[in-house]
C-alpha cells in the first residue's frame, strides 16, 4: 500500500491534490504536510493525518517520512513567480534548498518524488509557438531559475542515485477552490471571481498575450498519472510539457461573456507581470507526455469556463 506525503498541502495545488490522493488511496495513507501558520482546515484536516513538514528543515522531513512509512512525496512547496521576484532568497531557500532536503531523504529512504516545474522555466529565447520538450531554457525570473534547477537537480538525483524523480511543467492552474497567490497567471482565476460577482475585471495582462493554462482536475490527474506511469515507458523523467488550453485575456473574456453577457473587462497592465508573461510560451508541445505516459487533457476553455462559473456561483453568491 502506498503512503504519501504532500508537502505544501494547504497551498493552491496541494489542498486539492491531497484530497484527490485520499480519495484514491484512503485518507489514512496521505499525510498533509504543512508549515506553522498554514494549518489544514475543514475537510483537509479531518480526512486524514497531517504533520508539520517544513522543506527547509531536512531532519523534520526525515522524521515525518519515517513516522508514516512514506514511499512517495509530492513536493509542492514554492513561491509563485511575482512574489518570488520580491523575495528571491526565500524563493531559493524553499524551492531549491528545500528540494535538496527532500531528495536527500528520498535517496536515504527509497521514496519517489514529484516536484512541479512550470512554463516559468522557459524564457524569451525559447521558441514560443509549440515550445518543444527539449529546448532553450534561459528564464530571467528567480522563479524560472529555480524551476530549471528543480528539473536538473531532480534529473541528477535520478541518474546519480536512482531516485525515482518525476515532474511536469505546469501551465497556469485555474481552480475555484484555493486561490493562487502571487503568480503571473493569477488573472485567469481572478477574472472568474469578478465575473461571478458581477464586477468589472481590471486585467493586468495586455491584450493578445497568450499563455498555457490548465483546469485543476486535469492538473491533479497529470501529477497522479505521471507518478503511477510504468518507469520503463519513460524516456524523460522531469520537466514534461503538459498542455490543455492556451488563451489571451480577450479570449477568456469572450468565453465568459457567452454565459454572462453583462461582464466587462478593462486593461491596466502591470509591467512586471507583462514582462514575465511575454517571456513564457504561447503554447507548449506536450507530445512527449502524451506518448510516454498517455497524458490527455479533458478540459478546454469552453468546458472549464462553464464549470468555473457553475461552481463559483454558489460560493460567491449564496
Ligand atoms: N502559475 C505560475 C505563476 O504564474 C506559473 O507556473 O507564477
Amino acid at each position: 500500500m502506498k503512503n504519501v506525503l504532500v508537502v505544501g498541502s494547504t497551498g493552491q495545488i496541494g489542498s486539492e491534490l491531497t484530497m484527490a490522493l485520499r480519495q484514491r488511496l484512503g485518507g489514512s495513507h496521505v499525510v498533509a504536510g504543512y508549515i506553522v501558520g498554514c494549518e489544514p482546515q475543514g475537510e483537509l484536516a479531518e480526512s486524514g493525518p497531517s504533520a508539520v513538514a517544513d522543506v527547509t528543515d531536512g531532519r523534520m522531513i526525515d522524521a515525518v517520512v519515517e513516522k508514516y512509512h512514506i514511499d512517495t512525496i509530492y513536493n509542492l512547496a514554492a513561491l509563485l513567480s511575482v512574489v518570488a521576484e520580491s523575495k528571491p532568497r526565500l524563493a531559493w531557500r524553499v524551492g531549491i534548498d528545500g528540494l535538496w532536503n527532500i531528495l536527500e531523504v528520498a535517496h536515504e529512504r527509497g521514496c519517489a518524488v514529484f516536484t512541479p516545474s512550470s512554463i516559468g522555466s522557459f524564457g524569451l529565447e525559447t521558441p514560443h509557438d509549440h515550445t518543444p520538450q527539449d529546448t532553450i531554457q534561459r528564464p530571467r525570473t528567480i522563479y524560472g531559475v529555480s524551476k530549471v534547477t528543480t528539473e536538473l537537480l531532480s534529473d541528477w538525483f535520478h541518474h546519480k542515485y536512482g531516485v525515482d524523480t518525476r515532474s511536469v511543467r505546469f501551465p497556469g492552474i485555474i481552480s475555484y477552490v484555493t486561490p493562487p497567490g502571487g503568480g503571473t497567471t493569477d488573472y485567469a482565476v481572478d477574472i472568474f471571481y469578478s465575473a461571478v460577482r458581477g464586477e468589472k475585471f481590471i486585467c493586468p495582462i495586455k491584450e493578445g498575450t497568450r499563455m498555457d493554462m490548465m483546469y485543476m482536475p486535469d492538473a491533479l490527474r497529470a501529477a497522479i498519472e505521471l507518478m503511477e506511469a510504468p518507469s520503463d515507458r519513460l524516456v524523460h523523467h522531469n520537466g514534461f510539457n503538459v498542455a490543455a488550453m492556451s488563451f489571451s485575456p480577450e479570449m477568456i473574456c469572450a468565453e465568459i461573456q457567452k454565459l454572462l453577457p453583462q461582464f466587462q473587462m478593462e486593461y491596466r497592465v502591470d509591467p512586471l507581470k507583462q514582462a514575465i508573461a511575454e517571456s513564457w510560451p504561447d503554447i507548449m508541445d506536450d507530445s512527449c507526455a502524451r506518448t510516454e505516459w498517455g497524458w490527455q487533457h479533458e478540459y478546454d476553455l469552453p468546458r472549464m469556463t462553464a464549470d468555473m462559473i457553475e461552481k463559483l456561483h454558489p460560493r460567491l453568491c449564496p
